[in-house]
């Protein structure tokens, strides 16, 4: 199988195509788009209020974003042993999607513009990655634990690789990359001269004790990290989020982000400082919706706790199917009503599997999961 993909042209996402072909079908349900149901928390919004009446959000932001924000989230990395200097290390972005094109943009060059992917991983990273001019080279997780293929890994990082781009916890797994891994990504991108970009939009959203450990834990030198209000705060829609990296490397990244955004959303940025200021209480709040959420899809689905399948982190189940030769999303969608996301969206080795996205509606999730078991079990 050929693994590289230089994309040319964009498509739109197939679980954006998912979303929109349920939008046309009587009575189906969604299950694709990962939208978790609940409104963003009042406290949040009367920041917003707040800052909008005070007359403080018609005017740009430094592309950086505000310093008070920036210095918020530098004193929230030390308490987590990660020293950045808020003034050059930290930016505000525009959700994580733009982190992740200013990041792209500053790191690739014309003979250093090849970006590591592994498949599965976001769907959205395919484009993103094209739009940025570089080429994408997926390596594969390995089913069932969705570990690093660490030999296929090896063999396709060369001097022409930019960067890997990492979503940690992985979409559409929620499984997150071991420290032994993430060594071994950082000790090939010292040697090959490439940067980790990690993506570490569902590190709020582990929902068992387990070890999360972020990269730019082990290596300041090698890695961006980058994190978002989307996913924590229910905040899709405001769309801020931040990256951090070392000084020199961000310098890189600044013009990209100032070209493409000049700077996130101000009145999303006052949204975000009271996001930050009740951190700890909100994100317990939204795991312990989701642990619930997940609970009554995975009892749908006949998954027990200690199955490979059972997700331990973010609002996704990425399930496996019959082998058929045809989309078995779609074939579910027209025969059940219920629309989820075909695996090959999330990479070249997955297209045996459907991701479920039970962020949603709770009633809507056990409805949905009940019937995609059903049909399974039946077909
Ligand atoms: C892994 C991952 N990264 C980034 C994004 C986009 O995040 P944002 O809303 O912050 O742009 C998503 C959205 O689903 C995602 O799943």
């Amino acid at each position: 199988m050929n693994l590289s993909v230089a994309t040319n042209r964009y498509t739109l996402s197939a679980v954006k195509e998912m979303e929109l072909l349920s939008q046309g079908i009587k009575d189906s349900i969604s299950l694709a788009q990962g939208i978790p149901t609940c409104d963003t928390p009042n406290i949040i919004k009367d920041a917003a209020i707040r800052a909008i009446n005070d007359g403080l959000v018609a005017a740009y932001s430094p592309p950086q974003g505000l310093p008070l924000i920036r210095q918020k989230i530098a004193r929230k990395l030390k308490e987590n042993g990660q020293n950045y200097d808020w003034q050059d290390e930290i930016f505000i972005t525009a959700g994580a999607s733009e982190a992740i094109a200013a990041a792209l943009r500053g790191l690739i060059s014309p003979d250093k513009n090849q970006i590591i992917l592994s498949s599965p991983s976001y769907a959205g990273y395919r484009s993103m990655v094209y739009s940025a001019g570089a080429i994408a080279h997926y390596v594969p997780l390995v089913y069932p634990e969705w570990s690093l293929d660490i030999s296929a890994l090896r063999a396709s990082v060369s001097e022409h690789t930019a960067a890997i781009l990492l979503a940690h916890p992985n979409n559409p797994t929620g499984s997150i990359f071991s420290k032994q891994e993430l060594l071994t990504i950082i000790e090939l991108a010292e040697k090959y001269d490439f940067y980790i970009i990690s993506d570490e939009v569902y590190s709020d959203l582990i929902l068992d004790n387990i070890e999360f450990i972020s990269p730019a834990s082990l290596s300041k030198e090698r890695v961006i990290r980058i994190h978002s209000f989307s996913k924590s705060f229910a905040m899709t829609g405001w769309r801020v989020a931040y990256m951090h990296g070392q000084k020199e490397l961000m310098k890189r990244i600044l013009p990209a982000h100032d070209a493409i955004i000049t700077c996130a959303p101000v009145v999303s940025q006052y949204a975000a400082i009271a996001a930050l200021d009740n951190y700890d209480h909100l994100t317990a709040l939204m795991r312990q919706m989701l642990k619930k959420h997940r609970n009554v899809a995975c009892s749908q689905l006949e998954i027990a706790p200690n199955d490979n399948d059972y997700p331990q982190a973010a609002y996704f189940i990425f399930l496996p199917t019959p082998k058929i030769n045809q989309d078995f999303a779609k074939k579910i969608l027209k025969d059940t009503g219920i629309s989820t996301v075909p695996g090959s969206a999330f990479g070249p080795t997955c297209s045996n599997f459907i991701r479920i996205c039970f962020g949603r509606d709770i009633e809507q999730v056990k409805l949905g999961c009940g019937k995609i078991k059903k049909y399974i079990d039946e077909f």
